[in-house]
């Protein structure tokens, strides 16, 4: 056996660090029980090809043997001593076959049972508690104590030339409880380590009012006892088939057995290793504690295994004989490495973070109005366009910015999100966009709206659905103001809130890549669209043409699908899944954030980074109409997410003010002092659809409203939440802080309204228990009365944020849709931005609010940052006051129909407008 040990350790070291590296975003937990029945296959396929080339005279060679009941001394190294074992009498077997029937059936039915409970833990990982499968070494090692060491007498010592040192080392390595101690320490250590990385949960949730509360946690405690009888069954099975001595069945079930031993050590160290190395910055002292003492059990049990084994103490040859003190070097330089890695992790502050991003965002707004403005006559504008975009303007353009001028328009040069949304389409021919505007519109099924333009006037065509019609009159009110200079054209508008087109990666991105590739040509461009356009599209008919372009996907996860499709192959959002939905994904938060603040919010919208969003937004859990298509189909939406190639428009809510900013004598608009002290938001469960999967629980919406209200009077089971507070005079210092002390030193008022909307099942009275009480719903003038207001994603975009923005209060947004002004409005500069998992939700409110009350039993005061939250309220509005005014609208949308009416043109590689062509 000798031959085999090393490559089985490093088999078993390799095999470990692959797991830990891959399990955190494997695919396996989709499907566990697959997964497992798989892994369960797979295993016995190996062991038994594994057996084929064991040695066949083991079991023979060892007749009449006996081995110690505990697998503790077997783990590492099995029958393949060459010591022969001392025959001990006092510990006795089940030998009749009867009983190893009942064995092997009891150990199927523990390894079925113990993957249907991981499975029903997997299911709701965000109730899981703190796992005590680290306890498993220490049950081991009591019973190993109990069964067998304490019957062994301690070998007398009969070389009289000991030193004091060899007596003590022989003592100590003859001692009953010498495993006994060093399993404690292992165990002791890993629950240290354990219990000090669980707490960064996700706001994924947990509903007080389900089951899953008290029985997930029951699962795991239950999952512990199985394992140890799994274990248990498979030593028992492996002594007594070498008891037997069938040479065959002995080898098969000897191998069974490490299949199974080397799984479970393998799992288990992953566990282990994954909370690790997801542990937060602070309470590194007792982490770097739990991992010395982890590295001082091991070391102690190599130790007595090793001295066991030279002072003839064991039979067994001790998996570890010979590790040289390169091991133990190695061993403590991984533990300094560890250490000063947590050591230089300082996790106090002497600034708070949200100081920086306001300065930051000041000169990041000042640096966009300095280049978005720099053009102030016609011809910088067109110089200007062509530096930016390496085009020549479309035709139209001194229209354009005639039209801009007049309103008064602040951004004359950077409309880089239409150059975005709109570069793609350079590689689809003006007829197939044609085409595919009409397959669109043709079929009311397709929920788009078609507007034709001809000669200068806009109109909407046949089949729109009523309910629908206010949007597409105001789009047609919207663009009958500069109508009279847009080509001949049809135009696809998306009715739904969700958004439609998403091109996979592969193929949009040759696409964009060619297109950047056009250039300006060295002709002189002709500033004219082409003639006779109006005839090239087909009319949509009255009666509905029923071709299906796009594939219906309501009521489905879309993420896969559809969601994460734009991003590169390689990227996490494609490759990995964020399967843990109890546990923050700290790698997806990291790129946009500072702390627990949101730091950079266009790489928050960027999912590519992100694949826990999947579980995180009703748009990719359960959207309520998802009509959508791989194929670049053109559709003018009102805001999407990243990777959909949507066209951005105005959306015609904001324009016709269905939610208005309009203060009245009874619901006024004070100043900021005179506002409530309170963070505000009241909607509807309308982000998605939960139909009775409960995928109510991973709704932004949901989420942030369980976060704010934890109900009082149960035991809590939202997760505590980061809030900075000061640790000395000039330190501030991170403190994780349960959501009832939050609800005490902060005030929100975060409710749903009426009844729970768009649910199913049992969906509906489990939403509406746990977020009870439902409330009225309140006239939207009411909001000016808070001084902090809470904007959340529905189906698709907010349409309350413009009004938010323009009124005295502080906005705070969280949303991964993004529309139009999306360039223009500056984070923190303009409003105050939340991450979307919500967790820096508490502690963002306290930078403005200011805390006042007893956190975890300690008074705290903290003033807040009121002349930082006006600023933002102020310039906010504003802002809004100059780039996000209709006439706004109507500039942007302008300038978009008129690319579009260039990129709908059989000569638009002839078109443009220069300068000298005025
Ligand atoms: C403003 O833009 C000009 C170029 O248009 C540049 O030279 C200048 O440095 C910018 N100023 C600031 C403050 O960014
Ligand atoms: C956000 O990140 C992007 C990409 O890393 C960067 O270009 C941009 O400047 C950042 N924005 C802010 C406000 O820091
Ligand atoms: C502020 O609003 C909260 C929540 O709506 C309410 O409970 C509280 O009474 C209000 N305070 C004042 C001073 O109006
Ligand atoms: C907690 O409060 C809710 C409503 O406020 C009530 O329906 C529920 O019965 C209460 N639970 C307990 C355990 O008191």
């Amino acid at each position: 056996m000798e031959s085999t040990k090393w490559p089985a350790i490093s088999g078993l070291v390799i095999g470990t660090v692959l797991l830990c590296r891959s399990a955190p975003t494997s695919f396996a937990f989709d499907k566990p029980t697959h997964t497992s029945i798989a892994v369960l296959a797979s295993s016995a396929a190996a062991t038994f090809l594994l057996s084929r080339f064991l040695p066949q005279d083991i079991a023979t060679s060892h007749q009449g043997r006996q081995y110690d009941a505990v697998p503790l001394e077997d783990v590492g190294q099995p029958h393949g001593s060459r010591e022969p074992s001392p025959v001990r009498e006092d510990v006795r077997y089940p030998s009749s076959l009867r009983k190893l029937r009942i064995l092997f059936l009891v150990l199927v039915a523990a390894i079925c049972i113990r993957l249907e409970t991981l499975r029903e833990i997997l299911e709701n990982t965000q109730c899981a508690g703190l796992s005590w499968e680290s306890l498993i070494p220490l049950i081991l090692a009591i019973w190993d104590y109990w069964t067998v060491q304490r019957h062994r007498k301690q070998a007398e010592a009969e070389d009289w030339d000991h030193s004091v040192y060899d007596d003590l080392e022989g003592n100590a390595v003859a001692s009953p409880y010498r495993f006994l101690v060093a399993a404690g320490i292992v165990s002791l250590s890993s629950l240290l380590a354990l219990s000090n990385t669980h707490s960064i949960e996700s706001t994924y949730i947990c509903a007080s009012t389900l089951h899953h509360t008290w029985l997930v946690p029951a699962f795991q405690h239950a999952g512990i006892l199985i394992d140890v009888s799994i274990l248990y069954c498979v030593s028992q099975l492996l002594h007594q088939q070498q008891g037997r001595g069938h040479r065959s069945v002995a080898l098969q079930f000897i191998s069974i057995g490490w299949a199974l031993l080397f799984s479970a050590i393998a799992l288990f160290g992953v566990l282990s290793f994954y909370y690790l190395t997801a542990g937060p910055p602070d309470k590194k002292r007792l982490l770097a504690m739990s991992s010395f003492l982890a590295i001082i059990g091991f070391a102690t049990y190599f130790y007595i295994e090793t001295a066991s084994y030279q002072t003839g103490q064991t039979h067994l040859t001790p998996a570890f004989r010979g590790v040289s003190s390169w091991f133990y070097i190695m061993l403590l330089g991984l533990f300094i490495f560890r250490t000063s890695m947590w050591a230089s992790h300082n996790s106090t502050v002497t600034y708070h973070p949200i100081d920086l991003l306001i300065y930051d965002a000041a000169r990041h707004h000042s640096a966009y109005v300095n280049q978005t403005s720099a053009s102030t006559t016609l011809n910088e504008a067109v110089a200007n366009y062509k530096e930016r975009y390496n085009r020549y303007p479309p035709p139209g353009f001194e229209h354009w910015y005639e039209y801009a001028t007049a309103r008064n328009s602040v951004v004359i040069d950077d409309f880089d999100s239409i150059h975005r949304d709109l570069l793609p389409f350079n590689a689809v021919s003006p007829e197939t966009i044609r085409e595919r505007t009409f397959k669109l519109t043709s079929n009311p099924w397709h929920d788009a709206a078609g507007v034709s333009i001809r000669n200068g006037k806009a109109d909407v065509s046949p089949n729109v659905v009523a309910t629908h019609r206010w949007m597409i009159d105001g789009l047609v009110e919207m663009i009958s103001k500069f109508s009279e200079h847009l080509p001949d054209m049809d135009l696809a508008f998306n009715l739904n809130d969700e958004c439609r087109v998403a091109v996979p990666y592969e193929q949009i991105e040759p696409m964009r890549r060619s297109s950047r590739g056009i250039g300006i040509s060295d002709d002189v461009p002709r500033n004219e669209f082409s003639t006779e356009r109006g005839e090239q599209w087909k009319t949509v008919p009255e009666e509905a043409n029923d071709e299906r372009v796009l594939k219906e996907m309501s009521w489905q996860r879309t993420f896969y699908d559809f969601g994460s499709i734009g991003c590169p192959p390689r990227s996490p959002a494609r490759k990995t899944r964020a399967w843990n939905l109890g546990r923050l994904c700290t790698s997806c938060v990291f790129p946009q954030s500072l702390g627990a603040f949101l730091g950079n919010w266009s790489t928050a919208a960027d999912i590519c980074h992100q694949p826990d969003l999947a579980n995180l937004h009703g748009i990719y859990l359960s959207p309520a109409a998802f009509k959508a298509s791989h194929e670049l189909y053109p559709i003018f939406s009102q805001s999407k997410t990243h990777g959909f190639n949507d066209i951005l428009y105005p959306s015609a809510w904001n324009y016709l003010d269905k939610a208005r900013y309009e203060p009245t004598p009874e619901h006024p608009d004070p100043a900021w002092y005179e506002t409530n002290n309170t963070l505000f938001w009241r909607g509807a469960t309308s982000e998605g659809v939960s139909q009775g999967f409960g995928q109510w629980r991973g709704m932004a919406r949901q989420r942030f409203v369980h976060m704010a209200n934890e109900p009082l009077n149960e035991s809590s089971t939202a997760p505590p939440q980061p809030l900075l507070v000061p640790k000395s005079e000039h330190r501030l210092a991170y403190a994780k802080v349960p959501t009832k002390d939050l609800m005490t030193v902060l005030s929100t008022d975060i409710h749903i309204v009426d009844t729970i909307a768009r649910c199913d099942g049992r969906d509906c009275p489990q939403q509406a228990a746990e977020f009870s009480p439902l409330v009225p719903p309140t006239d939207f003038q009411d909001h000016w009365r808070y001084r902090y207001l809470l904007d959340l994603d529905g189906a698709g975009f907010s349409g309350r944020f413009l009004p938010f923005l323009a009124s005295h209060s502080l906005p705070f947004k969280a949303g991964i849709f993004r529309e139009w002004w999306d360039d223009r409005v500056t984070p923190w500069e303009h409003f105050v931005p939340l991450d979307i998992r919500g967790q820096g939700f508490w502690a963002t409110l306290a930078y403005f609010a200011g805390i006042k009350g007893e956190i975890r039993g300690r008074f705290v005061e903290v003033e807040g940052h009121d002349v930082a939250g006006e600023r933002i309220a102020e310039r906010g509005r504003e802002w809004a006051g100059k780039v996000l005014r209709k006439e706004d609208m109507e500039i942007y949308f302008f300038r978009l129909l008129l690319e579009w009416g260039r990129l709908t043109d059989d000569a638009r590689d002839s078109l443009g407008m220069d300068v000298e062509a005025v």
